[in-house]
């Protein structure tokens, strides 16, 4: 099987197993070609992509950038701060005034849950969710995944524990949909505000308590607390949340086996981990932000396959 079973990547939701892995394996390819001394394949010469960025990012918008420069794409970006957004213009509007510039393939971060999949019922484009308030990130779940199975060989069987503010987090939603369809086993680990009443019902088990979510784990991804998007207090103070749920080096040091440290980024060095645990030889997290590109490579690289 060579091509994805969707038009566009909205969400880990809408795609299947198969899907998953054939992104992995294109990736594969493309990290192999960003590793060379020429990083630059023509593969997406005749396609132009916006980046249209509602919402703050870092690591996705440069990455989303690299992965187009590195396959000769054109591209476009769009910045909703100093945009005729500003001015009261429509998202279907305004992105439609961008396709009208013949765009072929449009890359969209928006702080309101369903702005992608509400957008891709209404353009004509290829359509990628970089991440839609509190609902999906897929292409981190997807980089996720390709650097644990890059670490441990596979997926299937691996337990991987969730740990923070799982309520507010689109990673940890993805990522739950993205290692259950590849058969690893998935915990999440936070105060209970943190989270959501019904997870369980996603085949997802809890722990509260962060030392025997870390004994039963192979990987163990720290989430940063999202206060930007809590409109009430969680809990008392960053610094209990610290002491109970935060990762430092001793709690790390004193488990009974060796386990991989993520964290999708930004850090909050010393509240959700300290920096010697970020900075240990246990974390992939620099790991998780160069695999990124390749992923997105061949998320857009499969998704142009599909442009008739
Ligand atoms: N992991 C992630 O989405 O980071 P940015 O918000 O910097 O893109």
């Amino acid at each position: 099987m060579s091509s994805l079973s969707v038009n566009h990547l909205l969400g880990i939701k809408y795609i299947n197993k198969n899907d998953i892995e054939l992104i992995l394996d294109t990736a594969q390819n493309f990290k192999e070609v960003i590793n060379r001394p020429i990083k630059k394949v023509p593969s997406l010469r005749d396609i132009t992509v916006a980046n249209l960025f509602f919402e703050n990012s870092t690591r996705t918008k440069l990455s989303f950038e690299l992965a187009q420069k590195r396959l000769s794409a054109d591209t476009v970006n769009f910045a909703a701060s100093s945009s005729s957004v500003k001015k009261g213009e429509t998202l279907v509007d305004t992105v439609n005034n961008i396709l009208a510039m013949k765009v072929d393939m449009v890359v969209m971060r928006h702080a309101n849950p369903g702005a992608a999949v509400f957008l891709a019922k209404r353009v004509k484009s290829k359509i990628i969710n970089a991440g839609d308030g509190a609902h999906e990130h897929p292409t981190q779940a997807l980089l996720d995944a390709f650097s644990i199975r890059e670490k441990l060989g596979t997926l299937k069987g691996k337990k991987i524990v969730i740990v923070g503010d799982i309520l507010h987090s689109r990673v940890a939603l993805s990522n739950i949909f993205c290692l259950q369809k590849m058969g690893a086993e998935v915990k999440v680990c936070g105060p209970q505000t943190l989270i959501p009443k019904h997870i369980e019902s996603l085949g997802v088990k809890v722990e509260l308590n962060l030392r025997k979510a870390l004994e039963w784990c192979d990987v163990a991804n720290m989430l940063r607390i999202q206060l930007e998007r809590q409109d009430i207090k969680y809990f008392p103070s960053l610094r209990e949340y610290s002491m109970l749920y935060g990762l430092n080096k001793e709690l790390l040091d004193s488990l009974s086996k060796r386990i991989l440290i993520m964290h999708p980024g930004p850090i909050n060095r010393g509240v959700e981990i300290t920096s010697d645990v970020a900075d240990s030889d246990q974390s992939i997290i620099l790991e998780q932000v160069e695999n990124g590109v390749a992923v997105r490579m061949a998320v857009m690289f499969l998704l142009a396959g599909r442009i008739n």
